[in-house]
């Protein structure tokens, strides 16, 4: 959006109470142009623009434009300027469509943008999952966001930066009025079903992070019929928990923020803060579970996690092992495990 459409646009922010239909919203092309010294073509071309973009105005003769309605878009220029943040979202590339954003932001930062960079798409025609699946969202719905960082941690303890990025996201949700939990390493669960997934990226060089990207998937406005037949059992989203569609921007705005202070502990590198705040959240801990990587599996009970972020798995046998990855299925849940 160009600078002068950004102008007239605030112009309306600030005049109107968006959504009512009393006539003292109305302004006129006249008034517009006059207070920010454009011509009344220039004023009406950018209101052209705006409409392209999916804003709505009303226009009456003699009364002039209002406002009626913004689009369902998460452009940039206004989430930027709503964020209470130092390090996240200071510049925010947008995609309506685009094939994934963490690969995007994984270019940036190779181009050299700055730790805190975001990149959001509408639309991923190639979205990454974890352990190379793939991240289906319906067009303008959810919220697809990857951020760069540069954190100082050695490569060996990267998987902090999933810890960091889930309990932004619980966090974020339960500011919401969501009971969000974390089921190790990198998915959030509402209900007993998925919410939201993280990829973590890194590049390293010569034993250290030059760059890491957070991706992060959050299920908004889904509903049922936006997932695949298999996907409908295990997966949700806050619109379908909350039984009402919720406003993108506010659910965005809240999760920068909140990864903005779960940053600040591994910034810091506060791991017991880090470690205290996952257990809070976390499903997993007491329960029986099925831990597999490739072909290999194994059970136990979850004791929690260790400094590094892998899960510790208490075997029957009495050992305890460290996972650093792998898939999690619960075989018996805290109440029904007794071991
Ligand atoms: C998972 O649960 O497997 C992780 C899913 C991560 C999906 C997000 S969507 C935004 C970002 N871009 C991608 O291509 N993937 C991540």
């Amino acid at each position: 959006m160009s600078d002068k459409s950004k102008d007239i646009l605030s112009f309306f922010q600030k005049r109107s109470v968006v959504l009512t239909s009393e006539t003292s919203d109305f302004v006129s092309g006249e008034e517009i142009a006059k207070e920010l010294g454009f011509s009344r073509t220039a004023v009406w071309n950018h209101i052209k623009t705006l409409r392209r973009l999916g804003y709505e105005f009303e226009a009456i003769p003699r009364l002039g434009y209002r406002l009626v309605k913004s689009p369902d878009c998460l452009f940039p220029d206004e989430i930027e300027a709503s964020l209470n943040t130092h390090i996240l979202g200071k510049k925010i590339y947008y995609y309506d469509e685009t094939y994934s954003t963490n690969t995007i932001a994984d270019q940036l930062a190779r181009d050299g943008a700055p730790e805190g960079t975001c990149v959001l798409a509408e639309f991923q025609t190639n979205g990454k999952g974890r352990m190379g699946r793939q991240w289906i969202s319906p067009k303008r719905k959810n919220i697809l966001l990857s951020v760069i960082f540069k954190p100082d941690l050695d490569p060996s303890r990267v998987s902090l930066m999933t810890l960091m990025g889930s309990i932004a996201v619980a966090r974020a949700l339960h500011t919401l009025g969501f009971d969000a939990q974390i089921k190790w390493p990198n998915d959030i669960y509402l209900e007993g079903k998925k919410v939201a997934g993280i990829l973590t990226e890194m590049s390293c060089e010569q034993d250290k992070i030059k760059h890491l990207v957070v991706g992060i998937g959050l299920n908004v406005n889904s509903s049922e019929s936006d997932f695949s037949e298999t996907l409908r059992k295990d997966a949700t989203s806050l619109y379908i928990i909350g039984q009402r569609e919720m406003d993108r921007k506010t659910v965005l705005k809240e999760l920068i923020q909140a990864l903005e202070k779960a940053y600040h502990l591994v910034k810091t590198h506060d791991d017991a803060k880090l470690l205290e705040a996952w257990s809070q959240f976390s499903i997993l801990t007491g329960c029986w579970v099925q831990a597999s990587f490739g072909l290999k599996k194994i059970e136990g009970v979850v004791l929690g996690i260790d400094q590094n972020g892998a899960l510790l798995l208490k075997l029957e046998s009495g050992l305890v092992e460290s996972i650093l990855s792998g898939d999690i299925k619960i075989k018996y849940d805290r109440q029904n495990c007794h071991h």
